[in-house]
């Protein structure tokens, strides 16, 4: 049921975007909680909502100022989520895996990020531990690239880069197993500043990280560091530490 305020706001709040279509899309959600725009007129809120999420073009070169500002007002909420996305893309983990396994992707991911937080490191491994697979679903032959990606803006250059070559230090355990495979794929990068770092990565936190038994934590667990990481600034330089040579944390397992 429409009332006669909904009615007045609502005519007051499309002239008013008609003018002003970026600065009222980013005030829509104080609209709303404020009441002075009411989800009880929902198919006329809901059409005003849509006419203010579209862009004027059909084509890129063709658009307006206002339509990429507003475009860029949607990324930016858009680019805040990313965080929930990855997550859901873990829990779908959970379900499609890869066979033969004595447990799923997700199982191993939290395995991997349970170790690294274990071993008290800091959120840049806990949350490449955690996502160092997370290309297994859609790019199978590339995963750990699309891994590296993904995290790249938002974690050291260190870190980033022991994901992006994962897949060939990795294959130090198995690749002698299949015919044609170098198990010494990794020598190609022998002298990089970040060859042990990769080696210590592969060691501790992903080939020993199949263990049905392991008590690892939950997804839930990890989601604030999650938050936490894709919050940061993209490639801020304090985060990136070009050439920076940290290491996983020292442990002494013996002990
Ligand atoms: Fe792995």
């Amino acid at each position: 049921m429409v009332n006669l305020f909904d009615i007045l706001s609502l005519s007051i709040v499309i002239t008013f975007y008609e003018a002003f279509p970026t600065f009222l899309t980013s005030a829509l959600p104080w609209l709303y909680e404020t009441g002075i725009l009411s989800r009880r007129s929902n198919a006329k809120t809901l059409k005003l909502e849509a006419c203010m999420a579209t862009v004027s073009f059909t084509q890129m070169k063709h658009g307006t100022r206002e339509d990429y500002q507003l475009l860029h007002q949607h990324e930016e909420s858009f680019h805040g989520k990313t965080a929930q996305r990855l997550l859901a893309e873990l829990k779908r983990q959970g379900q499609d895996s890869l066979d033969g396994y004595p447990i799923s992707r997700l199982e191993h991911s939290l395995q991997s990020a349970t170790r690294a937080w274990r071993d008290n490191a800091n959120d840049d491994w806990i949350v490449a531990a955690l996502l160092h697979d997370i290309g297994d679903g859609l790019a199978p032959q590339n995963h750990d690239r699309m891994a590296a990606e993904i995290i790249r803006p938002f974690v050291s250059e260190e870190v980033t880069w022991v994901i992006e070559h994962h897949g060939a230090f990795q294959m130090i355990y198995y690749a002698h197993h299949i015919d044609g495979w170098n198990p010494n794929d990794r020598d190609q990068y022998a002298g990089h500043s970040y060859y042990q770092s990769a080696v210590d990565f592969c060691e501790r936190w992903d080939q020993n990280c199949f263990e049905p038994d392991y008590e690892n934590q939950s997804l839930e667990f990890f989601a604030p560091f999650l938050e936490r990481v894709f919050a940061r600034k993209a490639y801020a330089q304090k985060t990136i530490k070009a050439g920076e040579v940290s290491g996983l944390p020292i442990i002494n397992y013996a002990l």
